[in-house]
């Protein structure tokens, strides 16, 4: 396959796992201050950006591309609240929404029309993730000063179901 395509792919594989690794580091936090639903919502967060990884990892090898897996940086451990946390998530997918956007650029001017028509599942999956995390970032926000707020949220969040697809398949 194009090599510009293919090595754009392999960075966006590092970037998803790294996704995966922030959002695992996010949970940690939450489970560390006591707020379970939160981490449980970060926990199910995590496997689908494994899934997400794992999809351009399928692609790419059924291009009869090569992967290449790159060393991940160790995400921030600590946040000074919650929302300050949800909006590290926010503002990583905005930042995960504009890498989408220059691979799709990219594909379509190296005329590789099957990567670009594979990547419309990224985009229109980042603009769920991006409304999800900032009405989240914003609900926290509301209640961040009372306790009972958040304890309702945390309630809430509990309830996510598990991705429905296992092993390596995209969620
Ligand atoms: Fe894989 Fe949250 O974007």
């Amino acid at each position: 396959m194009n090599a510009k395509v293919e090595k754009a792919l392999n960075e966006q594989i590092h970037a998803e796992f790294f996704s995966f690794y922030l959002y695992l580091s996010v949970a940690a936090y939450f489970t560390a201050h006591h707020l379970d639903g939160f981490a449980h919502w970060m926990r199910i967060q995590a496997q689908e950006e494994f899934g997400h990884a794992m999809k351009l990892f399928d692609y790419l090898a059924e291009r009869g591309g090569t992967v290449e897996l790159m060393a991940l940086d160790g995400p921030q451990k600590e946040w000074d609240s919650p929302s300050v946390a949800i909006e590290a998530v926010l503002n990583h997918e905005r930042h995960i929404s504009q890498r989408i956007n220059e691979i799709v650029d990219l594909a379509t001017a190296q005329n590789d029309h099957a990567t670009t028509v594979m990547l419309h599942w990224y985009v229109n999956e980042q603009v769920e993730e991006e409304a999800t995390a900032d009405t989240l970032f914003h609900q926290v926000k509301m209640v961040e000063d009372s306790p009972h707020g958040l304890l309702m949220i945390d309630r809430e969040l509990a309830g996510r179901p598990a991705p429905v697809a296992t092993g390596t398949e995209a969620q």
